[in-house]
């Protein structure tokens, strides 16, 4: 064949160019979201805790919130006594949005990338976002 090994380089060459895309894209799903923690309450927490660890928090949050209303709504119970013994009221509103006052750059960050919408907010009312 004529000078076969050049092309060979040459193809082995182009491939490697060619798939760069894709290998380089390894691990990264496109633009994780970042949800924010900059807000005023959080930023005068001594210790930058959620109710419950960040992990729990990610994965079960949506699980914690149908308990936490069961648990206002069913049972008139109002006080949650987390994994520490620390004690939170049960509030959508003023708890969690106390902290997370940053609904737009927080909830929604997330929700948008994984493509869900909680209807909450027909009925609990959104905070009030300072800045956009
Ligand atoms: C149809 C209206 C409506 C919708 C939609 C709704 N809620 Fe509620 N929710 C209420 C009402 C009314 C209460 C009772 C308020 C009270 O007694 O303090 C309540 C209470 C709660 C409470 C406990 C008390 C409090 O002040 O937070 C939680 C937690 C809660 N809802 C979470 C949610 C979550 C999470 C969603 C979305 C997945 C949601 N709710 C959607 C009407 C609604
Ligand atoms: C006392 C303030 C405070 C309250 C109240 C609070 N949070 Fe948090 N939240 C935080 C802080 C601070 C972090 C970051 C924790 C860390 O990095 O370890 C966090 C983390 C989270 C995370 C994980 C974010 C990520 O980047 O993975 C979720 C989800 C969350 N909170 C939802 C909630 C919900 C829902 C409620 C109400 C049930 C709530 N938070 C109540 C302060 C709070
Ligand atoms: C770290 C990313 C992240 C943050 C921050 C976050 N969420 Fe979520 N949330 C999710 C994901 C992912 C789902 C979908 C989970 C599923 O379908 O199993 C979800 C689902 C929910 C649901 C259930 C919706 C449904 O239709 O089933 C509620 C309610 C909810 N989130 C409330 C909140 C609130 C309130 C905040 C802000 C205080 C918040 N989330 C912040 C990632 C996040």
């Amino acid at each position: 064949m004529y000078n076969g090994g050049k092309i060979l380089i040459g193809i082995i060459v182009f491939l490697l160019f060619a798939a760069f895309p894709f290998y380089n894209n390894i691990g990264k799903v496109s633009a994780k979201p970042e949800p924010k923690l900059d807000t005023p309450v959080i930023q005068q927490l001594a210790e930058k805790k959620c109710v419950e660890p960040k992990e729990f928090m990610k994965a079960e949050h949506m699980q914690m919130l149908n308990d936490w209303r069961d648990a206002a709504i069913r049972e008139g119970k109002r006080i949650y006594v987390n994994s520490e013994g620390k004690i939170f009221n049960i509030s959508l509103q003023n708890t969690c949005m106390n902290c997370h006052s940053n609904k737009k750059e927080f909830c929604d960050k997330c929700h948008a990338y994984a493509a869900v919408k909680p209807y909450c907010w027909t009925c609990h009312i959104e905070p009030k976002e300072k800045r956009s």
